[in-house]
């Protein structure tokens, strides 16, 4: 495995149920960690737990550009590189087509996928000039599956596995790997909003999902794991 320690690992989505155990994870094992999230006070709680350094995390809404242009810029006023850039940002809309509305559909494709677009806009530059990097992103099994009623979310989660998929094939010449990492139902703040009846004590727990990243930004140098798929047993959809 390779070492955490002393790694430049920036994490999107730090405010949320797993990003937020990402944070703790890398932290613990030695990583220069940067967070963002888009909550100031939510960020300045998990960053003031895991005692950061105020230039070392960063309030911005993933899906507007001038933000995500000027986290790069607090990013790189403190580190050189990214050597992982692990995106654990993402909203659930899950509807059937019936009640799904045109201003929920575009809300869940600007923030699945034109907000990571605009991460790669940003820092894809960098670790294509240094020809190594990893990157990982949660599209979940419903950018593998569908489901009824997911046709925004899993919209947004293939759109997102192709999109990365297009750029491991832009990038095969360098040492820059891609992880999609394909997680199952994570008992997190996520789902407070969805009208679903879903047994949340059987999903997988946000620490536990936060492992499989932290495991995976360890992943060894001379390979890469291009694809994880983590699920609760009792329901197993690939
Ligand atoms: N929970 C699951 O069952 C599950 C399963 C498979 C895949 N996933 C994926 O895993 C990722 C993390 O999910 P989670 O369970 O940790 O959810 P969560 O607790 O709701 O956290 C979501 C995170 O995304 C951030 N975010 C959302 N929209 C944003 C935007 N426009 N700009 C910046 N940040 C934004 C939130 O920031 P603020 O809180 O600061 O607004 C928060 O940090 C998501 O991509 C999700 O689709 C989750």
């Amino acid at each position: 495995m390779e070492t955490l320690k002393g790694k430049n690992i920036l994490i999107a989505g730090a405010t949320g149920g797993i990003g937020s155990k990402v944070a703790k994870l890398l932290s613990q094992g030695g990583a220069n960690i940067f967070l963002t999230g888009r909550n100031e006070n939510k960020l300045s709680e998990v960053a003031n737990q895991l005692h950061i350094n105020s230039n070392c995390f960063y309030t911005a809404d993933l899906s507007v550009p001038e933000q995500v242009a000027a986290l790069k810029e607090a990013y790189f006023k403190v580190y050189t590189s990214v050597d992982v850039l692990v995106n654990a940002s993402g909203i659930g809309i899950i509807k059937s087509m019936d009640s799904l509305s045109e201003i929920e559909f575009l809300r869940t494709l600007n923030y699945n996928l034109y907000a990571p677009f605009l991460l790669m806009k940003n820092f894809l530059p960098s670790m294509k000039e240094n020809k190594k990097g990893l990157i990982i992103n949660i599209p979940g099994v419903l950018g593998k599956v569908p489901m009824a009623g997911a046709a925004a979310y899993s919209a947004s989660k293939y759109g997102l596995v192709g999109m990365m998929q297009s750029i491991r094939e832009e990038v095969k010449r360098t040492d820059i790997r891609i992880t999609n990492l394909f997680l199952g139902g994570v008992d997190s703040a996520f789902w407070d909003t969805i009208d679903l009846r879903v047994q949340r004590d059987k999903m997988i727990v946000a620490e536990e999902a936060a492992k499989a990243v932290w495991f995976l930004c360890q992943q060894p140098a001379s390979g890469v794991v291009s694809e994880m798929v983590l699920q609760p047993f009792n329901h197993q959809a690939i």
